[in-house]
C-alpha cells in the first residue's frame, strides 16, 4: 500500500491536500480509499477516438451549457473562465505549463460539479494524428460550437508545427528551459514582451491558436471549447516528457515555489496552488491515453518504479540554459508572407564541433530576438538553417528545415512595457529554435559551411488565408549550449 512517499497520510492531509486543491472530506475514508482513488484516477482520452454520443462528449457538452447559463460575474461561468485567462494568463515563459495545468484541473472539477458526473475527465485533441478541429466541435446547435473560428471543419493544421517529426524533436529536448520556455524576464507574467518562448509553446501551442483563429486566436480563447482539448494535449506531452521520457523539470525555487492564485474551485472559492506540486498531478489525479508517437518506445527507467518517479518529479534538476559560445547577426530583417529572407551568422571555425559530434546534451540553439508581435497574426514562420536558396515552397522535408513559430497575443491587452525607443512601436518577443538535429544532418551530408550559418525565414499563411502580415525582427544569436 505504501506506493507513494508524498501521500503518507500526514503529509497529504497537511500541505499536500491544500496544494492538490482537494477537500480533505474527499479523503476521509482514510489511507486505503486514498490509494484506490489514485489507482482509479480518471483518464483523459483522445477525443477523436470517441463517438459523438460518447458519455464524455455528453458531459462536456452539458458542462459547457451549464457554464454558459451562469452569470458572467460568476468566475465558474463560461465567460468568467475566459476572463481569468484574458486577465491573468501567463505565456512566453516557463510558468505557462504549470499555469495551464492548474487551469485545466479546476475547469475539469467545475465541469464535474455542474453535471454531477464525478468521474468526468476532459478529452484531448491530438492534432498530430488528427490535424483538423475534431468533429465534436462542429455541430452548430451544440454549445461546443464556436462561430468565430476561421478554420473550417476540413482545414488541416500544417505539419510544420504539429507533424510527428516536429513534435518528436521537441520531445527530444533534454533541457527544461528549452522545452518549456525560459524564465520570465519581468515580474509581469501576463505580458509576453521581452521574454523568450521555447518550441513547445511557440510551435504547436501558438500555431494551433492561430490556425483555429477567431476567439482561439487571442486571450479570450477559452470561449472556444476547443481550447481546453488543445491544452490537454500540451499537458499530456509535458507529462509524457517527464514521466515516460525521464526529463526533469527545473528545480529553480523561482519556479518550484511560485504560487498560482488566479483560479477558483468548483464552488467558486479562490484557490492557491504551488507550482512545485504540478508535476505530480498526472501521477495522482488524472492520467492520459497515450498522446505521443514516441510512447511505447525507448521509455525511461524512471517510470518503472512509482516511488522513484515521484521523487524524480518532486526533485527536478538544474535547468539553466547557458551558452558557452555565442555568434550574432544584428542586421534587422523583414519578411513578407511568401518571400523568404536569409541572414548569415558568422561562426568561428570549429566552434560547433561539440554540437556536431557530441551527445544529446550538446546543443546549438538559435535565439530569434526582438521580434515584433505582428498586428496581423494570420501567418506562421518556418525556419531553415544551412545553405541559402530557400524558396517560399521549400518543403519541411528539406534537411535544412529546423522548426517553426507563431504568435499568440491579444491586441486589446494593455502592455506594461513601453515599446522600444526607436523601434516600430510594436510589442516584442523572442523565440528559441533548436538547430542541433538540423546541423547534424547537414554535417553528415557534408553540406555545412564551417564559418557561416545561413538562417532563412519563410512566413506562411494559415490554411488558405490571404495573409497580409509580416515578420520583423532585430537580432539573431546562435548559442552553443552544454548541460
Ligand atoms: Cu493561455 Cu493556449 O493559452
Amino acid at each position: 500500500m505504501e506506493e507513494l512517499n508524498l501521500f503518507s497520510r500526514r503529509d497529504f492531509l497537511g500541505k499536500g491536500s491544500a496544494a492538490l486543491g482537494l477537500s480533505s472530506a474527499l479523503w476521509s475514508g482514510g489511507c486505503e480509499s486514498f490509494y484506490e482513488l489514485i489507482n482509479n484516477r480518471p483518464t483523459r482520452r483522445n477525443i477523436q477516438e470517441l463517438s459523438l454520443s460518447d458519455p464524455i462528449i455528453k458531459t462536456y457538452t452539458n458542462a459547457v451549457a451549464a457554464m454558459k447559463k451562469l452569470p458572467a460575474s460568476d468566475p465558474r461561468s463560461w465567460q468568467g473562465q475566459a476572463n481569468i485567462h484574458f486577465n491573468k494568463c501567463t505565456h512566453s515563459n516557463w510558468l505557462w505549463l504549470p499555469w495551464h495545468r492548474v487551469y485545466l484541473l479546476y475547469f475539469e472539477s467545475i465541469c464535474r460539479k455542474l453535471t454531477g458526473d464525478t468521474k468526468f475527465a476532459l478529452p484531448y485533441w491530438n492534432w498530430t494524428t488528427h490535424p483538423a478541429v475534431p468533429d465534436a466541435f462542429w455541430n452548430t446547435s451544440s454549445p461546443l460550437y464556436n462561430l468565430t473560428r476561421v478554420a473550417s471543419q476540413t482545414d488541416q493544421a500544417d505539419p510544420s508545427y504539429i507533424g510527428a517529426g516536429v513534435i518528436q524533436n521537441i520531445l527530444n529536448e533534454p533541457n527544461f528551459d528549452l522545452f518549456a520556455s525560459k524564465p520570465p524576464l519581468t515580474s509581469d507574467l501576463h505580458s509576453p514582451g521581452l521574454s523568450t518562448t521555447g518550441p513547445l509553446e511557440a510551435t504547436p501551442h501558438n500555431n494551433i491558436h492561430g490556425f483555429v483563429g477567431g476567439d482561439m486566436g487571442a486571450f479570450h480563447s477559452p470561449l472556444d471549447a476547443v481550447f481546453w482539448t488543445h491544452h490537454c494535449m500540451l499537458d499530456c506531452l509535458w507529462a509524457h516528457w517527464n514521466m515516460d521520457l525521464g526529463n526533469a523539470n527545473t528545480n529553480d525555487p523561482a519556479w518550484v515555489n511560485f504560487a498560482i492564485k488566479d483560479f477558483v474551485d468548483e464552488n467558486g472559492s479562490p484557490v492557491t496552488f504551488d507550482v512545485g506540486f504540478t508535476p505530480l498531478l498526472p501521477l495522482t489525479l488524472y492520467q492520459y491515453e497515450p498522446c505521443s508517437l514516441m510512447q511505447g518506445g525507448g521509455q525511461s527507467k524512471i517510470t518503472q518504479n512509482k516511488k522513484t518517479l515521484e521523487k524524480f518529479l518532486r526533485d527536478g534538476a538544474p535547468s539553466k540554459l547557458e551558452f558557452v559560445r555565442r555568434f550574432e547577426s544584428r542586421e534587422p530583417l523583414t519578411a513578407e508572407v511568401g518571400k523568404p529572407v536569409t541572414r548569415a551568422i558568422k561562426v568561428e571555425a570549429g566552434a560547433l564541433r561539440d554540437v556536431l559530434e557530441g551527445g544529446p546534451r550538446n546543443r546549438a540553439v538559435l535565439t530569434i530576438a526582438d521580434v515584433d508581435i505582428p498586428e496581423k497574426r494570420d501567418f506562421f514562420v518556418r525556419v531553415f538553417a544551412g545553405k541559402p536558396g530557400i524558396l517560399a515552397d521549400t518543403s519541411i522535408d528539406d534537411p535544412r528545415y529546423a522548426g517553426s513559430f507563431g504568435f499568440f497575443f491579444d491586441e486589446t491587452m494593455q502592455m506594461s512595457h513601453a515599446p522600444e525607443p526607436g523601434g516600430t512601436g510594436r510589442p516584442r518577443t523572442g523565440f528559441l529554435v533548436d538547430l542541433t538535429s538540423t546541423l547534424r544532418k547537414l554535417n553528415q551530408a557534408g553540406s555545412l559551411s564551417p564559418e557561416e550559418l545561413d538562417v532563412s525565414f519563410v512566413a506562411v499563411p494559415y490554411g488558405q488565408r490571404a495573409a497580409t502580415g509580416h515578420l520583423t525582427l532585430q537580432r539573431l544569436e546562435l548559442g552553443v549550449a552544454r548541460f
